[in-house]
């Protein structure tokens, strides 16, 4: 049976997603060389799944996703999430419908906490930005319960938690606004194996409750068995296969193959 909920258009569509940068000039009398790290993209990500992305480093995973979230311009190419047109130059009033829908968390807690606001302030930012009606206080306050901050952590700075507790405070103010899209950016990179285990709790719970679509690049083959349905694997800024989580049983292409046999074996 169908959810009446479940929207039939995608989630995402990306269509010939292309990035990329010019570097540095060396001398004055060379133009600069134009690195591509996004190569020709076609991707589809259906509403309520759980999409992992992964490939080797500097394989473009990283740009694909701020391309994904609107974070970014791709050079050509479109992104349409729900069938709208994403546009990362638009004004922030005439991208808030977007930003209301997604949520994303990097991979580093520290860099991506403002050191000079208080939690409470951080995890409210998107409430406030979006004018989200209600109580931000007590969103803001179930929130952090939820993702086990001590009563007090919105009148604390972020310094006085501990990594695995900032990227939580990361997680709260990427879902205080129940988006329907949630993306992550190696969101469990940083942290230790038994804090890693939690996060990755934590992603389910929410992706669970909210019904959300989820993107998460990982270079971790585990961390995706565990959290996605569906896998995209890149090479050299493209999509190299794509397909259900069990193609990473059975790797056919030599890169997945790559991936695969260089995964630490989960206990
Ligand atoms: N702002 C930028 N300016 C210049 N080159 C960039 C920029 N961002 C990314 N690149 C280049 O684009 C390519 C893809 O980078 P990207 O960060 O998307 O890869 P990645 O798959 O996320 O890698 P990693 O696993 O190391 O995080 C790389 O060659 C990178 O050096
Ligand atoms: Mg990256």
């Amino acid at each position: 049976m169908t959810n009446p909920d479940t929207p039939t258009e995608p989630a995402l569509v990306g269509s010939d997603l292309r990035r990329t940068y010019r570097l540095p000039r060396r001398s004055p009398f060379e133009p600069g060389a134009v690195r591509t790290a996004v190569d020709g993209v076609d991707l589809t990500v259906a509403a309520g799944s759980r999409l992992g992305i992964v490939g080797e480093s500097g394989s473009g995973k990283s740009t694909l996703v701020r391309l994904l979230a609107g974070l970014e311009a791709p050079t050509t190419g479109t992104v349409h999430a729900s069938g709208r047109l994403v546009d990362a130059r638009a004004s922030a009033v005439s991208s808030r419908w977007f930003r209301r829908e997604t949520g994303i968390v990097f991979q580093d807690p520290v860099a991506s906490l403002d050191p000079r606001m208080r939690v409470g302030a951080i995890v409210a930012e998107p409430l406030r930005a979006l004018r989200v009606e209600g109580g931000h206080r007590a969103m803001v306050a179930a929130v952090l319960e939820r993702v086990d901050l001590p009563a007090d952590a919105a009148d604390r700075y972020p310094h006085e938690f501990s990594g695995g507790q900032r990227q939580r405070i990361a997680i709260a103010r990427a879902v205080v606004h129940r988006p329907r899209i949630l993306f992550g950016d190696e969101p469990m990179s940083a942290l230790d194996v038994v804090v890693r285990a939690r996060v990755i709790d934590l992603f389910r719970s929410f992706v669970d409750d909210l019904g959300a679509t989820l993107v998460l690049v990982s270079h971790d083959i585990g961390v995706v068995q565990r959290l996605c349905d569906t896998v995209a694997v890149m090479s050299a800024g493209r999509i190299v296969e794509h397909g259900p989580v069990s193609l990473l049983d059975a790797p056919t292409h030599e890169v997945t193959r790559a991936l695969v046999a260089a995964a630490p074996t989960l206990p």
